[in-house]
């Protein structure tokens, strides 16, 4: 498999190290071969080229039938202009790519139970995946911008949605379904945006092509209620770009740790980015701390989802169980009893498990 690796910057680097030491450690026994391509992608390669996505890197990805980052952006550069921001780097690279559907599973290991500051009859049990559309919606629609009249500003944006976009985000969904529990909610504002009327009316549509996964619709105010408060009762939940930046990062929580939270963008080739839902940490950074299994658990999505791997993927997500079940832990997911690792000490022990 051709995988482009794009660290980025602060503990993306580190972490996605762990995750390289992890595929290596499947090649040298028997697994799968890769041919890795790394490359630079975010605050690094503007330093380095002067472009947050040099040409080299676009290239790369590709080339890619996978591609593993890690994180771009540093708190400094978020506030310069946006195309020198490493952020906006890998906003293009989504838009270059078409990466519309971006995949967030939420599961509750059961090894980590304790970790989790929520309740544990509220979070045992959770298996849901979040997909959320990433290519339109209101933070890309036009006119949009700001009137900065003394007296008289006033900001506007346009959220807008075609019929294309919203069924083709809609049959992953019913398919993601497919591969799981059959069960897909599909979240939107239908009681007062137009763009909900016509999710909600396309979403039926396509719902027909698949009679054998059950479709609900919940407005995203209730949703962000029923996630909280009964999270076990969801299996794929699709929405919109907004909603779903939102609803996703809600979801995140329920597990405890963001260290421990990968995700996949795919789009209609099935070529797909692969990163920890996390960014850059830059409190974090350089000191080996970093908890690198979020960014494990996103090569194992990359095994299955872009490589048809699914053996592989399925040892390595197994490898991590073992380790956890071992009493190994990272500092941001620590109990009473267990050992604290470095983010390479991690690595080395997914890479034997
Ligand atoms: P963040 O996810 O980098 O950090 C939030 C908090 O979680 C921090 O306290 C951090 O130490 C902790 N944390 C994150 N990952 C961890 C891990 N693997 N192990 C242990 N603790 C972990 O989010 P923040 O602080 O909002 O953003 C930092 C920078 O990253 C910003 O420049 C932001 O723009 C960028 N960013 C990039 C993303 C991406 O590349 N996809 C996503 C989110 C943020
Ligand atoms: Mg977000």
């Amino acid at each position: 498999m051709r995988i482009a690796v794009l660290p980025g910057d602060g503990i993306g680097q580190e972490v996605t190290a762990q995750a390289v030491k992890v595929l290596r450690a499947l090649s040298a026994n028997n697994g799968p071969q890769f041919e890795m391509t790394e490359a630079l992608l975010g605050d690094c390669a503007f330093d380095a080229h002067g472009d947050p996505l040099p040409e080299a890197t676009l290239e790369a990805a590709r080339r890619a039938e996978g591609i593993l980052f890690g994180a771009a952006g540093t708190y400094e550069s978020d506030l310069r202009p946006p195309e020198s921001r490493g952020g906006h780097g890998l906003l293009r690279l989504r838009k270059a790519l078409d990466l519309f559907a971006n995949f967030r599973p939420v599961y509750a290991f059961p090894e980590l139970l304790g970790a989790s500051s929520l309740r544990r009859e509220v979070i045992e049990g959770v298996d849901l995946v979040v997909l959320r559309e990433l290519t339109s919606d209101i933070y890309f629609g036009t006119p949009r911008g700001i009137d900065r009249t003394p007296g008289r500003r006033s900001a506007h944006n346009t959220m807008r949605y075609t019929e294309a976009e919203v069924a083709r985000v809609a049959h992953a969904g019913f398919q993601a379904a497919r591969r799981r529990r059959r069960q897909l909610c599909s979240v939107d504002k239908a009681n007062v945006l137009e763009t909900s009327v016509l999710w909600r009316e396309l979403v039926g549509e396509v719902a027909r092509d698949y009679p054998d996964v059950e479709l609900r619709h919940e407005y995203v105010d209730a949703m962000a209620m029923h996630l909280i408060r009964r999270p076990r009762d969801f299996d794929v939940i699709v929405t919109g770009n907004i909603f779903g930046d939102i609803l996703s990062d809600a979801a995140a929580m329920l597990t405890g740790s963001i260290g421990m939270l990968p995700s996949a963008s795919l789009n209609a080739e099935s070529l797909g980015l692969y990163e920890p839902v996390h960014g850059s940490a830059p409190d974090i950074a350089g000191k080996d701390i970093a908890n690198p299994l979020a960014s494990i658990l996103s090569a194992a999505m990359m095994l299955r989802h872009s490589g048809g791997q699914e053996a592989a993927a399925s040892l390595v997500e197994a490898a991590v169980r073992r380790v956890l079940a071992e009493g190994y832990r990272t500092g941001d997911i620590m109990e009473p009893g267990a050992t604290r690792l470095g983010t390479q000490a991690m690595g080395d022990a997914v890479a034997a498990a």
